[in-house]
């Protein structure tokens, strides 16, 4: 039997446990680290979880306006070498989520940026408007993940994880409502993933081949012209092909957020069993006896977390003490 606290790989990294901390995203004013930020991500080390997905981490200085963290030039290094330095005390994996916002931002805070998107599609979210990207813009787009990527890894992060999920630059990309290109980057789900695919591929040159990428997906967009079932097929099939080192499954989870129990789980499943690649998933765990009959039912093998976190910062503490109590016969797998 599987359990929650196998020391295992995620991989090529060593785990502690199956939980992960989904990001939640940091707010600063200048995108620089602040001392409020490398204390709470060591909380979140000791508190015992295998590894920490920091929240959304901007990788371009035009939005580093906006009032979140960032890491788009060799000057933020030295406060994510300190956040990092914090979280491995503690034998805990740190992987930085690398975003690009767009029209996801809401017009007033931006500004006066104008928000680029595959489209010129207005944000469902945010109403902001939207301008579409030249293809020079998306080359650009592409190098500041990678040039984001190294900094990542000067840092001492353990990974990097692509935001693709949630209506974002790279998941406005994947989406047919909100990608209606005329060009090799629009159109099919071939075209559509070309965004990610190369963006993965320029980090893996800028970062060299040892250096851990994840990607966030959506497995549904909550809209009815957003993505497919086959779509996500396909970019979990692209992701497995292209050699991502773990896909973590979301979705438009706004409508879900009351919900508890783990609404992603079916599509998870699905791209655990179709493709052999680490699947993470996130949204709506909250029972170690859940999660356990989805270890050993699945090919799932980790498990996202966000507010469980921010509410209750010892829970890994508590599921410790539950698996004791109802596994008190199991054996914990050793690497
Ligand atoms: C306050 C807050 C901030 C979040 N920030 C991010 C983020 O920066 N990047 C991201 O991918 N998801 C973000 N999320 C979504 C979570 O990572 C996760 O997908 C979602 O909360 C569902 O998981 P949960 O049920 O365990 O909270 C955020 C969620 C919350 C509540």
């Amino acid at each position: 039997m599987k359990t929650l606290f196998d020391r295992t790989r995620i991989g090529r990294l060593p785990m502690r446990n199956r939980f992960i901390r989904a990001a939640v995203t940091d707010r600063t004013y200048d995108g620089y680290i602040s001392n409020a930020i490398i204390k709470n991500y060591a909380k979140l080390a000791e508190s015992g979880v295998g590894a920490i997905v920091t929240g959304m981490t901007l990788v371009d200085g035009e939005e580093k306006i906006l009032p979140i963290v960032a890491l788009c030039s060799d000057s933020f290094v030295s406060g994510h070498w300190k956040l990092t330095e914090a979280v491995h005390k503690h034998d805990v994996r740190i992987i930085a989520q690398l975003a690009y916002i767009g029209s996801y931002t809401a017009v007033g805070n931006n500004g006066g940026l104008v928000a680029i998107a595959p489209s010129s599609v207005p944000n469902l979210v945010t109403g902001t408007p939207a301008r579409e990207m030249r293809l020079g813009e998306i080359k650009l787009i592409q190098k500041k993940f990678a040039d984001a990527a190294k900094c990542a890894r000067n840092a001492g992060y353990d990974g990097v994880e692509i935001h693709a999920a949630h209506g974002l630059l790279m998941s406005q990309f994947l989406t047919p409502h909100y990608n209606q290109r005329t060009d090799e980057y629009g159109g099919s789900i071939e075209n559509r993933t070309r965004m990610l695919v190369e963006t993965h591929h320029v980090m893996r040159e800028a970062t060299g081949y040892d250096f851990p990428i994840w990607v966030k997906v959506n497995c549904t967009d909550g809209i009815p012209d957003g993505i497919t079932d086959e779509d996500f097929d396909y970019i979990c099939r692209t992701l497995k092909g292209i050699g991502a080192d773990a896909i973590e499954i979301s979705g438009n989870w706004t409508p879900h957020a009351f919900k508890s129990g783990a609404y992603f789980k079916d599509a998870a499943a699905k791209a655990a069993a179709e493709n052999d690649i680490p699947v993470i998933l996130t949204g709506g765990n909250r029972k170690l006896l859940d999660m356990t009959e989805i270890l050993n039912g699945t090919k799932i093998s980790f498990f996202g977390m966000a507010r469980p976190f921010s509410r209750e910062i010892a829970i890994i503490e508590r599921f410790r003490r539950e698996f004791e109590k109802n596994f008190a016969n199991t054996s914990i797998y050793v690497m």
